[in-house]
Order: structure tokens, then C-alpha cells, then sequence
């Protein structure tokens, strides 16, 4: 297949674009580089043995966006987005503009060129405070803590409306739990701008010796070691899930919505300690006051995926926080 992919230069784009490329589909990549870097492609050349085609270009150029699709997709999958938390809620118009405004200029231009099947970049985020764990795609949506949060919410909307309207539209909603790690060569990874706010790449940056110590937001919540519990999920597996929807879901109109996890939740300590295992070096801590907006324990029914996907993650914690190393001592 021809696939479109926005932000395919980002962290996950990227990996997608190496198992879209390793499973022999075609692959056109599109991103403004607000958050990536154009080095991106040639090292995915280096893993796959070709370059994806490239066009720096924002999902809101409707006129470039037109031109290139007028040469024909089979399907886009849509990562560009901005992702930052704490940004959104100091600029929220922004994060609407690019993220829901860019989303539906893109769906425009979609729809005109006939492009029938959107895989869309969700989160955990939209179930809000777990009402009972594990999360099954059936829950409720919930309530964000966020304008990026809200921002998927709406999206998602969006697309079941398009949908709606396109009976023979093929819309497929993934949604991320926490994804970790990088790919085993060190060549693509996460590459965060200043301080990281997620945990991993913080952990990362402690062991590597740039951070003094990481900050553990709380120890009272109600999970085993009282600090946070995610279901992080290997960048890879992640990767490979989206190729399984696309493959599965071609030519099957509807929309479909799939938990991409494990199924298993880790607690912040538990990171902190397989981190200083695989990276053989100390990753001191300290606990502080819980993290406005964070919920205590979030983890995937990763049941539905592994049964309609035929698709299930093969890389353990200690495989995710070891890439993660490679990438954090390669990347400098
Ligand atoms: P990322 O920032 O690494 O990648 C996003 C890419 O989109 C970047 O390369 C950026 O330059 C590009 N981009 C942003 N706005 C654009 C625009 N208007 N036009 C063209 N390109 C644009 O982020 P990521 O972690 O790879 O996330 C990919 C997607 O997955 C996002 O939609 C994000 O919200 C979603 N997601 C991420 C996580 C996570 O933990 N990383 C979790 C759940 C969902
Ligand atoms: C966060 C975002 C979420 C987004 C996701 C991926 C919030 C409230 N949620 O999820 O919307 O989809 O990132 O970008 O920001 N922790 C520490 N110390 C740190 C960092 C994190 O103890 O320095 C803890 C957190 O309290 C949490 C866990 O580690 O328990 C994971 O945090 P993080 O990696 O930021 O992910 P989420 O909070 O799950």
C-alpha cells in the first residue's frame, strides 16, 4: 500500500515508518519538523536500506497537501500533532489550531482526493480518571485534565462524524498507552526538546549523568509502592501494532478503536530500578507532592488488539529501558 504519514520524523512516525517499510508497503512522509529533524529519513534508510520520500511540509498547507495527494494513497496515518502537556494549558489556542484545526484541513483534503482509510494517533488520555482498570475501548470517554488532552477527545470525535458522514470510510482509532524505549539500532529514539516531562526519557537523562535526580510525583496513591503505575509500552511494538490495523482493517469500513498496551502496569520505582539494571549506572531519587492532573494507576485490556490484530507485544520492560539507553548514550 501507498501510505501517507504525517509526522513521520517524530518518535512514533518514525518507527511506524520502519515497520511500514520492513512489511514492503510504500511510504510518503510528511512533517513541518517542529519537533523532528530531517536526519530522521537517512537514518531510517540506514535501518530499512532505503529512505522514505520526504516533504517538509505542515498538515495545514491545504494546497501542498492537495498536490500531493492528488498522486494517490491508500491510506494515512496521522501522528503530526503537538504533545507537549504543560505547553497546551499555556497555549491552548495553538494546540487546537495545529492539532484539531490541522486535523480537519487534512480530513478536507483527504475526502476531495478519495483517500478512504485514516489511522488516527489517540491516547490513553481520553478514558481521564480510570473508573475501573484494566480500560477496555468500550469505557466511557472521560474528562481531560488538558487542552491536549481535549484536543484528542475532539479528534476522535471528529473522525466518528466523518465517518458517519463517509459510510465508505475506514477510520481506525489507536490509542497509546506510554510509549518507551527506541529501536534496538540507536539510530531513532525520542528526542525531547529541553527537560523531558515524561518519566523515561527523564530517567534516562539522570542516568546519563545530565540531570542530578528524578523527582517521583508521590508516594501516597493507592497502587502497590504508592507511586504512579502506566502501562509503558515498547516504541517497536507500538510500531508493528499500527501495521497489524492497517493490514487488518484495509478494506473494512467502520470505525475501530484499539488499546495499544501490555496489559501490564509498572510503578515509577519499578522504572527507576529496571533503568539502573539495564544502564548499569545509579539513577538517585526523590519523592515529591503528586503532579497536577496525573492519575495514580492507568493500564490497557490489551485483549481486543491481540484477538482482532492479531497482534501482541513481544518487548518486556527490561528490553524498552535498555533501547532507551542505547538511544540516550548513541544520540549525543
Ligand atoms: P513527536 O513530537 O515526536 O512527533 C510529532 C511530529 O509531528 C513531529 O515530528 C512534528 O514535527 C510533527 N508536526 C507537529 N505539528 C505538525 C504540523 N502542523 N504539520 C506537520 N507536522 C507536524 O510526537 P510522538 O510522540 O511521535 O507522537 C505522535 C502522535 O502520537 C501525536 O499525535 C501524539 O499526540 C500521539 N501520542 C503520543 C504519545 C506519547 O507518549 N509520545 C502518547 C499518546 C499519543
Ligand atoms: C503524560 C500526559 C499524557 C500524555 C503522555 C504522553 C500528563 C498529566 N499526562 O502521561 O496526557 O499522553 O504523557 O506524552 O502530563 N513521573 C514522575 N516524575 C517525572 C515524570 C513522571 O514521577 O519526572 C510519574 C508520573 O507521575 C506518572 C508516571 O511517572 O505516574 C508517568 O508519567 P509520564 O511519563 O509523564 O506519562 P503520563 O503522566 O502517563
Amino acid at each position: 500500500m501507498r501510505v501517507l504519514v504525517t509526522g513521520g520524523t517524530g518518535f512514533i512516525g518514525s518507527h511506524t515508518v520502519v515497520s511500514l517499510m520492513e512489511a514492503g508497503h510504500e511510504v510518503v512522509v510528511l512533517d513541518n519538523l517542529s519537533n523532528s529533524h530531517r536526519s530522521v529519513t537517512r537514518r531510517i534508510g540506514e535501518i530499512v536500506g532505503t529512505a522514505p520520500e520526504f516533504h517538509q511540509a505542515d498538515i495545514r498547507d491545504t494546497e501542498r497537501l492537495a498536490d500531493l495527494a492528488s498522486d494517490g494513497f491508500d491510506a494515512c496515518m496521522h501522528f503530526a500533532a503537538l504533545k507537549a502537556v504543560g505547553e497546551s494549558v499555556e497555549d491552548p489556542l495553538g494546540y487546537y489550531e495545529n492539532n484539531v484545526g490541522g486535523t480537519i484541513s487534512l480530513l478536507q483534503v483527504l475526502l476531495d482526493a478519495g483517500v478512504q482509510n485514516f489511522v488516527f494517533s489517540s491516547s490513553c488520555t481520553v478514558y481521564g480518571e480510570p473508573l475501573s482498570l484494566p480500560l477496555t475501548e468500550d469505557m466511557p470517554i472521560g474528562t481531560a485534565t488538558n487542552p491536549y488532552g481535549w484536543s484528542k477527545i475532539m479528534m476522535e470525535q471528529v473522525l466518528r462524524d466523518v465517518r458517519v458522514a463517509n459510510p465508505d470510510w475506514t477510520v481506525t482509532l489507536l490509542r497509546y498507552f506510554n510509549p518507551v524505549g527506541a529501536h534496538p539500532s540507536g539510530l531513532i529514539g525520542e528526542d525531547p526538546m529541553g527537560v523531558p516531562s515524561n518519566l523515561m526519557p527523564y530517567v534516562a537523562k539522570v542516568a546519563f549523568g545530565e540531570l542530578p535526580k528524578v523527582q517521583v510525583f508521590g508516594n501516597d496513591y493507592d497502587t502497590h509502592d504508592g507511586t504512579g503505575v502506566r502501562d509503558y509500552i515498547h516504541v517497536v511494538d507500538l510500531a508493528e501494532g499500527h501495521v497489524a490495523a492497517l493490514d487488518r482493517h484495509f478494506d473494512d469500513p467502520g470505525t475501530h478503536i484499539y488499546n495499544l498496551g501490555t496489559g501490564q502496569g509498572s510503578s515509577v520505582l519499578e522504572i527507576i530500578n529496571a533503568y539502573e539494571l539495564a544502564s548499569g549506572q545509579p539513577v538517585p531519587y526523590e519523592v515529591v507532592g503528586r503532579r497536577a492532573g496525573d492519575v495514580g494507576a492507568n493500564w490497557a485490556d490489551a485483549s481486543k488488539a491481540q484477538q482482532h490484530l492479531e497482534w501482541a507485544t513481544k518487548r518486556d520492560l527490561a528490553e524498552m529501558c535498555a533501547d532507551s539507553w542505547r538511544w540516550q548514550q548513541k544520540a549525543r
